[in-house]
C-alpha cells in the first residue's frame, strides 16, 4: 500500500542508535523505493535543534551502499527534505499534544500536498514511533504517545510502536514494563525488535531448514549430535561500560539474540510461514527448554575489564558466558545445545554449527577422520554463508579420504557488491510499515526467556557473586564450545 501516507517518528532522535542505525536504515529503504510514496521522518528528542541542524547531523551518518554516487546524492537530498525535527520532553503530555498538532497541521498537510505528486491517498497518516530511548524514559514516552499523539484511527490510520531491548533485566522488571505497554497499546501495535532476527541469514533459517528435504528429514536427535550457537566479538565493553556492567553478557546477548536464533533452529515445524504460526512454534520450543542454573554455565571476564572507565574495581559482571541448554521434547531430548557469547575474544564472528552423528559403519572413514562429523555451518556474520562439510575421496590415483565442504557464500552467489546486503534494521522497519510481524518478538516469548534465565542469573549474582574466570583480551576465552560439549557428555558440568 505505497499510497498510504506514513510518518515515522524517531523518538530519541539525537542519540546514537538513531544516528547510527535507524536513520541510515530509513534512508536505505527510501533509496531502494521500499518506503511509501508519502512519508516523513520526524525526529523527537529533548535537545534543542532546528530542522536544518537535525538534517546536518542526519546527512553526516548516511551512506550510499551503492557505488553510483551520482544517483545516490540527489536521493540523499530528497530524503533530507522529508526529515523534520521537534524538540520536546518525554514526560510532558503538553509537548506530545503540541507535537500532535504540528504533525496534523503541518507535516500531514505537506504530505497531502502536490510536493508528493498527488500519489498519496488522502486518508490520515499512519504513525510509526521508533523508540530509540533509554529504559528510564520508556514509560513516560509510551504514555505521552498514547494520550497525546495517536494517529487518527477514525480516519483509518494506524499507530505502531517499535521497541528494542533491554526489555527489563529480569522477570520482575519486565512485568512492570509490560504493564505500562499493555496499559497504552494492544499487543498488535507493538513491534519488539531483536535485530539478530532481522539479519539475512537468520531470516533465512526457517526456509533453509524446512524448505529442504535433506535438512528437514535429519533435524532431530537421531541424526544430530550437538548444536552450537556462538557469538564472538573482538572488542570489549569500551564506551558502554555503564550499561554493560549493569546487564552483563547473559542479558546482553544470550537471553535475547542467541536464544532467538536457537529457537528458530530448534522449533518444531510451524504450520505455515505466517507470523502467528512461527511465533507459536518458537514459544512452544521455549517451554520445552529447561530453565538454566548456575551449574550450566561457565562465566568469564576479560582481564582489562575492571580497569575500564565506569566499571567498579570488584565487578563480577561476565563478559563471556557459555552454557548447555537441554530441550525436553521428542525431537531433541539428550542433544546438547551450546550457547556461547564473549566480548574481547580473538575474532568477530557469529555462527551456528550443527554436528550430525557418525555413520553406522565407520570402516569407510579412516582412523584420523573418525572424530570429524558432517556439519552444517551457518555463518551469520561477518561473511554470511552456509557450508556443509562431508567426507570424500580425492580424484587422484592416491584416492585419499578427506573432509571437504559445499558452500554458499552470500556475497559471491547473490550480490555483486558486498554493500548491497540489507542491514537488519532495514528489513525490520520495512516489515513494521507493512504490518508483517513474522520477525518480531512476542510478549510471551520475552516473559518465557526471562523465566529460563532468571534462576541462573540469581544464583550467579547472589552474595558473594560467582567469580568469573579471567581471560586475556583477544584470546579464545575460557572455554571452547567443543570442550563444553565434551564436558557435558562426560557428565562433568558444574565441576
Ligand atoms: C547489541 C548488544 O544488542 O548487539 C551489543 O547490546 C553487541 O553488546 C551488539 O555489540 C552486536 O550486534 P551486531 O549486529 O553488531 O552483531
Amino acid at each position: 500500500c505505497k499510497e498510504f501516507p506514513v510518518i515515522i517518528v524517531v523518538v530519541g532522535a539525537s542519540g546514537d542508535l538513531a544516528h547510527k542505525k535507524t536513520l541510515p536504515a530509513l534512508f536505505s529503504l527510501y533509496y531502494h523505493n521500499m518506503l511509501p510514496y508519502c512519508f516523513a521522518v520526524v525526529g523527537y528528542a529533548r535537545s534543542k535543534l532546528s530542522t536544518e541542524a537535525f538534517r546536518d547531523v542526519v546527512v553526516s551518518n548516511l551512506v550510499c551502499r551503492t557505488v553510483d554516487r551520482d544517483h545516490c546524492e540527489p536521493k540523499m537530498n530528497s530524503f533530507l527534505e522529508r526529515c523534520f525535527y521537534f524538540s520536546g520532553q518525554y514526560d510532558s503530555l503538553q509537548d506530545w499534544q503540541t507535537f500532535d498538532r504540528w504533525l496534523s497541521e503541518d507535516i500531514e498537510v505537506r504530505l497531502r500536498s502536490s510536493t508528493y505528486e498527488g500519489r498519496c491517498s488522502q486518508r490520515a497518516s499512519g504513525r510509526l514511533f521508533y523508540l530509540a530511548i533509554p529504559p528510564s524514559v520508556f514509560a513516560d514516552t509510551l504514555r505521552g504517545i498514547r494520550h497525546g499523539a495517536m494517529a487518527r484511527e477514525q480516519l483509518g490510520a494506524w499507530t505502531r510502536v517499535i521497541v528494542e531491548k533491554p526489555f527489563g533485566r529480569d522477570t520482575e522488571s519486565y512485568m512492570a514494563l509490560r504493564d505500562v505497554v499493555a496499559e497504552c497499546f494492544p499487543e498488535e501495535a507493538i513491534y519488539r525488535i531483536d535485530h539478530y532476527v532481522g539479519k539475512p541469514l537468520v531470516a533465512n533459517l526457517t526456509t533453509l531448514r524446512l524448505g529442504n528435504f535433506v535438512f528437514d528429514a535429519l533435524w532431530n536427535r537421531h541424526c544430530i549430535e550437538s548444536v552450537q550457537v556462538v557469538f564472538k566479538e573482538d572488542f570489549g565493553a569500551e564506551g558502554r561500560a555503564g550499561y554493560f556492567d549493569a546487564y552483563g553478557i547473559i542479558r546482553d546477548i544470550l537471553q535475547n539474540h542467541l536464544l532467538q536464533v536457537m529457537s528458530i533452529i530448534a522449533m518444531d515445524p510451524p504450520a505455515s510461514p505466517l507470523a502467528g504460526d512461527i511465533n507459536e512454534a518458537k514459544l512452544r520450543l521455549l517451554y520445552d527448554m529447561k530453565p538454566l542454573h548456575a551449574k550450566d554455565f561457565i562465566v568469564g571476564q576479560y582481564d582489562r575489564y575492571r580497569s575500564e572507565r565506569g566499571v567498579p574495581k570488584d565487578s563480577c559482571t561476565p563478559t563471556f558466558a557459555a552454557c548447555v541448554v537441554q530441550i525436553d521434547n521428542e525431537r531433541w531430548r539428550g542433544v546438547p545445545f551450546v550457547m556461547l557469547a564473549g566480548k574481547a575474544l580473538d575474532e568477530r564472528k557469529v555462527y551456528v554449527k550443527v554436528a550430525f552423528r557418525e555413520t553406522s559403519n565407520q570402516s569407510f572413514v579412516p582412523e584420523e577422520l573418525r572424530n570429524k562429523r558432517n556439519t552444517f555451518y551457518i555463518e551469520i556474520q561477518p561473511r554470511p554463508a552456509v557450508e556443509l562439510s562431508f567426507i570424500t575421496k580425492t580424484p587422484d590415483l592416491e584416492g585419499r579420504v578427506v573432509q571437504t565442504k559445499l558452500d554458499l557464500v552470500y556475497n559471491e552467489s547473490f550480490v555483486v557488491e558486498a554493500q548491497d546486503m540489507p542491514d537488519a534494521y532495514e528489513r525490520l522497519i520495512s516489515d513494521s510499515i507493512v504490518g508483517d510481524r513474522t520477525l518480531f518478538i512476542s510478549d510471551a516469548q520475552i516473559s518465557r526467556a526471562w523465566e529460563l534465565f532468571d534462576p541462573a542469573l540469581k544464583e550467579l549474582e547472589r552474595d558473594p557473586p560467582t567469580q568469573p574466570v579471567i581471560y586475556p583480551y583477544g584470546s579464545k576465552g575460557p572455554i571452547l564450545p567443543e570442550t563444553l560439549i565434551k564436558k557435558y557428555m562426560a557428565g562433568k558440568m558444574g565441576d
